[in-house]
């Protein structure tokens, strides 16, 4: 399980984050939602060690992330897929999945594990050799996330997936996370502003509003709750 408990971010004057709490459970989707400037990058960021709150602990499977480097929580299970596809341009498709394996250490868990993601993506598998700069932007986004699962790891970080993707592009996306937290007893927080798809799929829900926490529950009574959905999901 992971669990932040009263986590305050502070860029110079800017308050991103202010007293946030949430708990997502181990093989579900947890969404965070929000508009522009709500602070769900900023909590990403702060899960993964790239930003060190002023306040708060992160915990993860009981322990204290707060406070560690961005290896150590690596090495702790906790993959993160930055907005904007982090994918290597100048490098094929295996080459990118080769780089995200190499925490594994072995040479064969490398290749047992560049073999599983391609299966679950069957557009990258096709493109194996291809360089990431000749990819459309849906295919960098399996890769990116394809990279993450490389790692083997426990929690899966997400920034806004389904950014810039078509509708049906986004729709298999979903698909697969929800497949991988199925089957993989993966933990997922997805960071989305395309509430309705993101609420589709996950178990629960966080929305955060300047930095604040204004509601979380079961992603189906977020769903169901029209006011909020209005002020502060847009749909
Ligand atoms: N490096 C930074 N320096 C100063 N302020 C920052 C920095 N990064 C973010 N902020 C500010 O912190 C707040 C939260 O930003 P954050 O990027 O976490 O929001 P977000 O919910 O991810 O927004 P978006 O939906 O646009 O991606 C905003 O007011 C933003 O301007
Ligand atoms: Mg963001």
């Amino acid at each position: 399980m992971l669990e932040v408990e009263g986590v305050s971010v502070q860029y110079g004057a800017v308050r991103a984050l202010e007293d946030v709490s949430l708990t997502a459970e181990v093989g579900a989707i947890t969404t965070i939602l929000g508009a522009n400037g709500a602070g769900k990058t900023t909590l990403l960021r702060a899960m993964s060690g790239l930003v060190h709150p002023r306040r708060g602990t992160i915990r993860f499977d009981g322990r204290v992330l707060t406070g560690r480097s961005v290896e150590q929580v690596v090495r702790a299970g906790i993959a993160h897929v930055p907005e904007g596809r982090g994918v290597i341009e100048e490098l094929t498709v295996e080459e990118n999945l080769r780089l995200g394996s190499l925490i594994l250490g072995s040479r064969s868990a490398q290749k047992a594990v560049i073999a599983e993601v391609l299966e679950l993506f069957p557009p990258l598998r096709d493109a194996r050799n291809r360089y990431a700069s000749s990819l459309s932007g849906g295919e960098r986004q399996m890769l990116a996330i394809a990279r993450a699962l490389a790692s083997r790891p426990k929690a899966l970080l997400l920034d806004e997936p389904s950014l810039g993707l078509a509708p049906i592009v986004t729709a298999r996306l979903m698909a697969v996370l929800r497949e991988l937290s199925r089957s993989a007893s993966l933990t997922i927080i997805l960071v989305e502003q395309n509430a309705r798809s993101a609420l589709s799929i996950a178990q629960s829900a966080v929305v955060l509003n300047l930095g604040r926490v204004v509601a979380a529950d079961t992603a189906s009574s977020l769903a169901a709750d029209t006011n909020l959905r209005h002020h502060y999901l847009g749909f």
